[in-house]
């Protein structure tokens, strides 16, 4: 009898684990001696506790506190840890695709131009959801058993992690812009950029904050920054609080629940970066081009600055100008064989034919510069599976075009070794072994040829034995 009653109660625990209960709950169920009593107010607390299960890397930038930071260790050696790749089954260039998130099972969700799709650890394709004439330009992200996006037609949407079906969808302005953000969600609220519209320091642009129940889709508040915003990226903040930034890297901190402004500070009027913020070490990072390039010449010098606020205050900590345009997040954390924190930025002005990208370690105390990796430069016109892939995109219905940033977002994994994807389709393994400042040599570096550039929104997703990232057309994932 207490065989049966256990397989019963394993049974009930198993079925709950396919949906959004985490494995560890199976684990417990499974255990020899769990009474049939106890296992039923188990059950009953985990329904109650469903809300707190946490997703590997549940947005873009992956997880609350620690964006852009990986708890578990991702591998090195690239080319010899490739597992599967998923590109369009009619060809690589009838999508484009922008951001990976996993859930508590290593499921990975891809969004792309022409909706989102949902993969087992294996490659399984297991549903997808299909946006056009839409575009589904951001990175998605994961809270409660739902995955949030936005499209390009103005509406932000919840689809259900199981199955991919729609729970609401809310039309918030005529467009949200082809730009490559993150839409958020976080106790029970979902931000999104949206009112896509002139004027901008840079045409066409989002002038909006919204947020959103994540639970009815009802808009809570609205929130109009001073200069339009570009490649929102909002990031929680402890006390219930975000903070992003906009185009002139002016950062901002507000409140999740109501939208009221904690402090907003610096910025550069009048200019335009690809860059988003970062959190981490008790600041804001928040980037800027230094000027407009006249009559529209961008240099690969265009001078940036990066900026570090006081979290609590806003009050600027340091700043250090860049001598390439900071037109992607960093990512703030431990890096290999550095002391305490730094701040990893990636430096490059995209679209211009022999233009190199540099990727930067600062100290997160100070802005001392503590090494440098010299990557490659652009060999072609344009970045690499553009130009080859624009007639098929057309033809698909998605936009001609990627063009996007010079690098991926970074991450760090949790040895300190740097992940980021360069446009001309390498995607980067990077550390400094023997404490030189220069990443050089095998042991340094390591590469995995994507055959494409990566989208703003295109960050390495990490979970334990995982690694998958974004090129502009495929995912690929590595394993352990
Ligand atoms: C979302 O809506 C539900 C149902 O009306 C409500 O119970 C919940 O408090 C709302 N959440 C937020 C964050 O407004
Ligand atoms: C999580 O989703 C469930 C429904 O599936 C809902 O009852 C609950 O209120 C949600 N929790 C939060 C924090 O939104
Ligand atoms: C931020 O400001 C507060 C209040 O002045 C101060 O206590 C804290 O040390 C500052 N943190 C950093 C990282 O500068």
């Amino acid at each position: 009898m207490a065989r049966i009653l256990r397989a019963l109660v394993a049974a009930t625990f198993c079925a709950a684990c396919l949906g959004d209960y985490v494995e560890a709950d199976c684990k417990e169920a499974d255990s020899p001696g769990l009474a049939f009593i106890q296992a039923k107010a188990l059950a009953r607390d985990s329904a109650a506790a469903k809300k707190e299960v946490e997703y590997r890397w549940s947005s873009g930038r992956g997880n609350f506190p620690d964006y852009g930071v990986a708890k578990d260790t991702a591998p090195f050696d690239l080319p010899a840890r490739f597992a599967w790749s998923w590109s369009h089954p009619l060809g690589r260039f009838h999508t484009l695709t922008y951001g990976t998130v996993i859930d508590h099972l290593s499921n990975v969700y891809l969004s792309g131009a022409d909706g989102i799709r949902k993969f087992d650890p294996s490659g399984k394709l297991l549903w997808e959801y299909a946006s056009l004439p839409a575009e589904m330009m951001d990175a998605p992200s994961l809270f409660n058993g739902t995955i949030y996006g936005s499209d390009t037609h103005g509406n932000v949407v919840a689809l259900n992690m199981e199955d991919g079906k729609v729970e609401w969808k809310t039309h918030v302005s005529d467009a949200i812009c082809q730009d490559n953000g993150f839409t958020m969600a976080k106790d029970g609220v979902v931000l999104a950029a949206s009112d896509c519209r002139e004027p901008s320091p840079n045409g066409e642009s989002n002038h909006l904050v919204k947020a959103l129940n994540a639970s009815t889709g009802k808009q809570l508040w609205t929130y109009a920054p001073d200069t339009a915003i570009w490649n929102f990226l909002p990031l929680f903040v402890d006390e219930g609080d975000f903070v992003f930034q906009d185009m002139t890297g002016k950062a901002y901190r507000l409140h999740l629940h109501t939208g009221h402004v904690i402090w907003k500070s610096g910025g550069k009027e009048g200019t335009w970066t690809d860059g988003s913020a970062a959190v981490g070490n008790g600041m804001v990072f928040a980037v800027n081009n230094n000027h407009m390039p006249p009559n529209a010449f961008y240099s690969e010098y265009n001078p940036g600055t990066l900026s570090a606020y006081n979290l609590s205050t806003g009050k600027l900590v340091w700043k250090v100008v860049t001598q390439r345009p900071p037109n992607n997040a960093p990512a703030v954390g431990k890096v290999k064989n550095l002391p305490g924190m730094s701040v990893v930025m990636p430096l490059c002005q995209q679209v211009q034919q022999g233009a190199f990208c540099d990727v930067h370690v600062y100290n997160a105390d100070t802005g001392d510069l503590r090494w440098v990796f010299h990557g490659p430069a652009q060999a072609g016109p344009y970045q690499a599976g553009d130009l080859e892939g624009m007639d098929i995109r057309r033809s698909s219905g998605v936009r001609p075009t990627c063009l996007p940033n010079g690098w991926s977002a970074p991450t760090i994994d949790a040895e300190g070794t740097v992940f980021v994807g360069h446009e001309d389709g390498n995607f980067y393994a990077l550390r400094d072994m023997d404490g030189d400042g220069t990443i050089f040599g095998d042991d340094e570096s390591q590469i995995y040829d994507t055959k494409a550039a990566f989208a703003g929104s295109s960050s390495p997703a990490v979970a334990p034995g995982i690694l998958a990232i974004a090129s502009c057309d495929s995912l690929f994932v590595f394993k352990k």
